[in-house]
């Protein structure tokens, strides 16, 4: 446990799993070209997960959505661009690896124990349909969950509330703190507890809570501490 309160979550009913970052390490593809990349290898990595996520931010108040594989790609594109990386067919290279993303070690072992204590999981991430069953194929965890929700079905991505309600409505529950939402990313966590989720956040990169509204209930450093906690 990263510090702090280790206490059980009281009355969950489902735990709901963000996907990239969370479970899916998105740094895969840019790794397994480094070589191919060069020197701006992990610059190219960051700036490509901060464009893509401030895409979806973008598209969400512009009220102009386009699937996460389309905003991935643009995010992708600017990326290169910026960094002046003009490798041939890279892009489509990066783009292909990003359907293979490496679950993180802790994933797998962490669902098989909520899995046996009779959990409900699911997914709810920005993710198209489709990228979400390629990553969760390639990984072997497409038994892992009793649903896989895309923000696909609202047509806008998170910290859009509706996002946060789509798990409510497809999920069955009522009550928003009878889910307990895990997310790595700091704003999801926040707005996710914020949206009224009990909320655990792991903290992959131990960085400090964004400066919005919203606080995790639990913050862990492992999935592995999950099974444990509700
Ligand atoms: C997801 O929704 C936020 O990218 C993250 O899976």
């Amino acid at each position: 446990m990263a510090g702090g309160d280790t206490t059980r979550l009281e009355g969950i009913q489902a735990c709901v799993f963000d996907a990239y970052g969370t479970l899916f390490n998105v740094a895969t593809p840019v790794e397994k070209l480094a070589a191919d990349i060069g020197e701006k290898a992990s610059e190219l990595g960051v700036l490509w997960r901060r464009k893509q996520l401030e895409y979806t931010w973008l598209r969400s108040l512009m009220g102009v959505h386009a699937d996460f594989w389309h905003v991935t790609r643009e995010a992708l594109d600017y990326a290169l661009k910026a960094l002046a990386i003009e490798e041939a067919g890279l892009a489509d290279e990066l783009m292909t690896l990003y359907l293979k993303l490496e679950p993180f070690p802790d994933a797998s072992e962490a669902l098989a124990a909520l899995r046996k204590k009779g959990r409900r999981t699911a997914i709810l991430s920005n993710g198209s349909p489709s990228m979400l069953d390629s990553i969760l194929r390639h990984a072997g965890l497409e038994r892992s969950f009793d649903m896989v929700l895309s923000v696909e079905d609202v047509g806008i991505y998170k910290p859009s509330r509706r996002v946060y309600r789509l798990a409510m409505q497809k999920l069955g529950i009522q009550d928003a703190p009878s889910i307990c939402f895990v997310s790595a990313n700091t704003w999801d966590a926040q707005a996710a507890a914020h949206f009224g989720f009990q909320v655990v956040r792991v903290a992959r990169i131990p960085t400090i809570d964004d400066g919005i509204p919203g606080k995790p209930a639990r913050v862990v450093e492992s999935l592995m501490e999950l099974p444990e906690l509700i």
